[in-house]
């Protein structure tokens, strides 16, 4: 009945955000993956990955769109449920998808969606300085946040493309700041991606809290890629920082398994994964 309290008396107990803080504290990488359904969300468990994302890149690989504009809080709660049912171990991110956080009430109600219907413990949002207020209104309601910087997908339109940020010196110091107040309004993880390995290093060497990078480079405290990029599924011209972990491996498991050697390693991220 109290599952919680069994847990923590097990060998190797689930991951909470104190096992990420204390993975950073130790100098510990940290395996996270995306994930969509309940089998690959097994497998990925079975690998030890610590965090499973269910992000809204769901609108893009499971949807066929060609941004991760289209999708609704409704369609993360579907797939986050199912990611919920394959895991036993991993830490269960969700995000909240385009326009579902632009009020602090609104970002209110829909983070509960993903928490209570959904099954997520932490949520998303690709913010900055903007999003602070937003922030601070749901850690003051104790909602775990994971701010994500960088190259935020959903304003796609807005900067033109899916582009390295901040290259310019200044436009690097400005993202180093924000994610300083981020954390500081209550963001517990920050997520970067698409930025210079020095950007990806001032973030990590800043903050207290876990800074997980997508092409950030090799200096902050974990990684993340989206599950069918890893897998060779995905078409077409993939972002520099993905690496076809299937190649030359015989099964899904065995080439999850292997992404996360090699973040735990760091032999994950290589130079020609990174920006510069
Ligand atoms: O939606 C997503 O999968 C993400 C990752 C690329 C970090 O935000």
């Amino acid at each position: 009945m109290y599952t919680q309290l069994e847990q923590r008396d097990m060998a190797e107990p689930p991951i909470n955000v104190s096992t990420l803080r204390r993975m950073k504290a130790d100098g510990e990488k940290i395996a996270c993956l995306t994930a969509y359904d309940a089998s690959y969300a097994a497998l990925i468990d079975a690998a030890r990955a610590d965090v499973v994302l269910v992000g809204d890149s769901l609108g893009m690989v499971i949807q066929g769109h060609d941004t991760t504009v289209p999708v609704t809080v409704d369609h993360v709660i579907y797939h986050c449920k199912a990611v919920a049912r394959g895991l036993r171990h991993a830490f269960l991110l969700a995000d909240m998808p385009f326009m579902s956080y632009t009020s602090n009430d609104q970002a209110l109600t829909n983070a509960v969606r993903l928490m209570q219907d959904g099954g997520a413990m932490m949520i998303k949002l690709e913010g900055g300085e903007g999003q602070v207020g937003i922030v601070e209104h749901l850690a003051r309601h104790d909602i775990p946040v994971c701010a994500h910087l960088g190259l935020k997908p959903q304003s796609v339109h807005k900067i033109g493309g899916f582009r390295v940020q901040g290259r310019a010196p200044d436009k690097a110091r400005e993202m180093v700041a924000a994610a300083k107040r981020l954390q500081d309004a209550g963001a517990d993880v920050v997520l970067l991606e698409c930025v210079p390995n020095e950007v990806g290093e001032a973030v990590t060497n800043k903050l207290e809290a876990p800074v997980i990078g997508i092409g950030a480079g090799p200096q902050v405290d974990g990684q993340i890629l989206v599950l069918y990029d890893i897998l060779g599924i995905t078409r077409g011209r993939l972002p520099r920082f993905v690496r076809n972990f299937q190649q030359g491996l015989d099964s899904p498991l065995a080439a999850v398994e292997a992404y996360v050697a090699a973040v735990r390693s760091g032999e994950y991220p290589a130079p020609e994964h990174c920006f510069s």
